[in-house]
């Protein structure tokens, strides 16, 4: 698989997901995290009316991006309205259900995106299941967590079916555990192809520690993929 191949698609997509969305009138919005919402910083740093809005980060990264781009800055505290939102996706299904954390930011991302009017997904090729969550990705489900109830957690989440449950490891001093924006810790839980993503959430939301998990459901508008042979395909 061709690099160059995988960054064309992710431009691609980000490029026409801004082009096709992106409303004049839009003063506040949402971005998201990863390295294909780069490419949505991009573009709408390019926009001629980029002072007439603010755009809210999703974390660190993407608080560099909205700098580094020439966009201003503001935060959820000040704007928990929001008209439009782009992020990223470690996987969609066919329902536009998503798994996302995979750069563990999945917290102020679902804050983001539950706070946008309309929430648009760009993502290469290989984030497209054929049908359900768990195919594609194959890492697990992120879930973001209080640090002391890792342990329970752990257990609770074999008892709900886990195949395999991993405190990730590897943060910035990339010895530990990562440690969120939030300073939260993350457990990727491996539940093989999830057959109710909406049941799934609600079970893992319940577990006492749970901050949130990556399972996104019922909030994406629109999911943009850039294909291999060059073509963006939009799922709605
Ligand atoms: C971070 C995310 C990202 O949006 C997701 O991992 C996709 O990233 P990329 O665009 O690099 O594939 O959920 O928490």
């Amino acid at each position: 698989m061709s690099t160059d191949l995988v960054e064309q698609a992710k431009k691609s997509a980000a490029y026409k997901a801004v082009d096709e969305n992106f409303p004049e009138s839009a003063k506040v919005v949402g971005i998201g995290s990863g390295s294909t919402v780069i490419y949505v910083a991009e573009r709408l740093g390019q926009l001629r009316n980029k002072s007439g809005f603010v755009c809210i980060p999703t974390g660190f990264q993407s608080k560099q991006l909205i700098i580094d781009n020439g966009l201003s800055l503001g935060s959820i505290e000040q704007y928990s309205n929001i008209d439009i939102a782009f992020d990223g996706a470690d996987e969609v299904d066919t329902d536009l259900n998503l798994i996302k954390g995979g750069g563990a930011c999945l917290f102020q991302e679902k804050l983001v995106a539950i706070a946008s009017k309309q929430f648009i997904v760009v993502a290469d090729y290989r984030k497209r299941s054929p049908s359900k969550l768990g195919i594609q990705w194959t890492k697990g489900v992120p879930i973001e967590i209080v640090p002391n109830s890792y342990a329970k957690i752990t257990n609770d989440l074999y008892d709900l079916g886990a195949k395999k449950v991993i405190l990730r490891q590897g943060g910035s001093s990339k010895a530990g555990p990562v440690v969120t924006d939030n300073n939260n810790f993350l457990i990727d839980a491996d539940f093989g192809e999830i057959a109710d993503p909406v049941k799934l959430h609600t079970q893992i939301k319940l577990l006492v520690g749970v901050v949130e998990t990556g399972l996104f459901t019922d909030i994406t508008t629109k999911a943009y993929f850039g294909e291999e042979n060059g073509q963006v395909g939009v799922l709605t």
